[in-house]
């Protein structure tokens, strides 16, 4: 079948629209506002919600962080929603919306500057009729979480104050933790508990970004919106399963962060295993939030231990990415010259439940790959019987295991390789796909992802955010390969080249078991 053909009848027109839901008037505050994550992708995700018109009319938003950035903020955020958001100067929406947008600077372990954040929150409940709904999204860097939420606490900024608008309204404030939530389960369990004392869960939204993907979120209604699916999704049928992520960038500049981080904590415990857990989970009884959230936390307490000789860690050398030369991890800005920290993880991990026992799942994340592709690959077992063999015994040769790829990013899509007869006098097989890509069936979207977070936290849809088991059990996994890893410090690190496929061991890691990752 031709590249394509499959989706041909799909139109995003075709399907009938949900009833939007908008929030209520409310006050996003921002903490962490001058960094990066604020003017490429929260502003705007922010806007692009407005141009749907799915933010109330009433919302205002108030960037807080150390500098005086007064002057500077709002025009500045402005040129963030157009250059990262691709949205045109002339936009009629946009200067009202720049018009909500405030700054307050202060240091976050400074009382009083709370005490004046909130007179500010205050004052702007009586001018724009927010009602004392505040969303605080926590964007600072992971050391100051708790300095806020305790803050936030003491001030008593943390429980609804009484809506001033006279209606008997029920306010409501949330907070948005964004990752790394904790660098290990001890840290993770510590910081649950500091904001537990202060916020009651359901006011809690740990964010990972990857949950906002459509691609991410389609998983599950790939499997449980299609009848035919879920009945192969099973041990019976799937030979192994393959999760990439790879990224051709370095660590831009991050240094200091990436040195107490690597692939592991940056990308695996969070965003490679929630990837995971939508391909493994059971189908939840409802749509509910807290239905979603136990059966992503059963996957991960059903992964057994994982044997040091299932991890894989690499870091990159200099070699050439996109054919530019580039520096290896131990040349980059601010990082030790004999630095440990692995810039890619592979590992190998077994689920040990009713419908994966004995399907190994691999997993593969990495800086400086050749290129940035996150793909989920699922892959088949052969016929039981090869039937269509010439009396050579050939023929049988082009067979090949179906392989379902679900491409993440960034060409987003779905394929589903098969066998079809090659035309000719012969019974010869050649392996074909039918693609479903996102562009071609829904047109372009210059969504980042965090436009459906942002709208769910505003809503109190906790659905597709992380609870606090949820964070616990992936870090339960990942800590002692951590801990192991500290404990036995690498020797053949650089052991990559920039702009290669990882290191050798990891390719040894499938080759030991008859299989190879999946060429991307
Ligand atoms: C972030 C990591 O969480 O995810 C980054 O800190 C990484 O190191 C990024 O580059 C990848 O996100 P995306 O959406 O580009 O795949």
């Amino acid at each position: 079948m031709p590249k394509n053909q499959a989706n041909t009848s799909l139109s995003a027109t075709s399907a009938t629209p949900q009833p939007e839901r908008i929030p209520d008037a409310c006050i996003v505050v921002i903490f962490g506002a001058s960094g990066d994550l604020t003017k490429r992708k929260l502003l705007p995700a922010l806007y692009h919600l407005e141009q749907a018109g799915l933010l109330p009319e009433k919302i205002s938003v108030v960037g807080v962080a150390r500098r005086p950035l007064q002057d500077s903020f709002a025009p500045d955020m402005k040129e963030g929603i157009i250059s990262g958001g691709g949205v045109e100067e002339s936009d009629p929406k946009l200067a009202p919306f720049v018009g909500k947008i405030q700054y307050h600077a202060m240091n976050f372990d400074d009382a009083a500057g709370y005490d004046a954040l909130n007179k500010l929150l205050t004052s702007i409940d009586k001018k724009a009729g927010t009602c004392g709904n505040r969303l605080f999204y926590l964007a600072t860097a992971p050391e100051y979480f708790s300095d806020i939420i305790n803050y936030l606490g003491a001030h008593g900024m943390a429980k609804p104050a009484d809506c001033t608008d006279g209606s008997d309204k029920k306010p409501w404030v949330r907070t948005i933790i964004e990752k790394p939530f904790g660098h290990d389960l001890e840290s993770a369990k510590a910081l649950n508990d500091e904001v537990n004392k202060v916020f009651d869960e359901d006011q809690i939204f740990r964010i990972d970004h990857y949950l906002g993907k459509e691609t991410v979120q389609n998983i599950l209604v790939f499997r449980f919106g299609n009848g035919i699916f879920e009945n192969v999704w099973n041990r019976n049928y799937i030979d192994h399963v393959e999760i990439t992520a790879a990224e051709s960038i370095g660590i831009e500049g991050r240094g200091p962060f990436y040195e107490t981080a690597g692939a592991l904590r940056d990308v695996v415990q969070n965003h490679v295993m929630e990837l995971l857990s939508f391909v493994a989970m059971e189908p939840p009884v409802s749509f509910e939030a807290s239905a979603v959230r136990a059966e992503k936390v059963k996957v991960w307490k059903a992964i057994q231990p994982i044997h040091p000789a299932d991890t894989v860690r690499g870091q990159y050398g200099p070699g050439t990415v996109d054919g530019k030369a580039v520096i290896g991890y131990r040349q980059e800005d601010r990082v030790h010259p004999r630095s440990q920290t692995e810039t890619y993880a592979a590992l190998r991990l077994e689920i040990e439940n009713w419908r994966w026992a004995g399907v190994p799942f691999y997993i593969r994340a990495g800086k400086r790959l050749p290129k940035r592709v996150t793909e989920i690959t699922i892959q088949f077992k052969l016929p039981p019987l090869l039937l269509f063999k010439d009396q050579q015994g050939k023929g049988a040769e082009g067979i090949k295991p179906n392989v379902l790829s679900i491409r993440i990013q960034p060409d987003e899509g779905i394929t589903l390789r098969f066998g079809a007869k090659i035309p000719g006098p012969s019974m010869n097989i050649g392996s074909v796909n039918m693609d479903f890509s996102y562009a071609e069936a829904f047109g372009k979207s210059s969504a980042n992802g965090y436009e459906r977070l942002l709208l769910d936290a505003m809503l109190g849809d906790g659905t597709l955010f992380a609870h606090r088991d949820g964070v616990e059990a992936t870090w339960a996994l990942m800590t002692p390969i951590l801990e192991g890893w500290k404990n036995t410090p690498v020797k053949d690190f650089p052991n990559y080249a920039a702009g290669t496929w990882g290191p050798a061991a990891a390719d040894a890691l499938l080759e030991s078991e008859g299989r190879k990752w999946r060429k991307l």
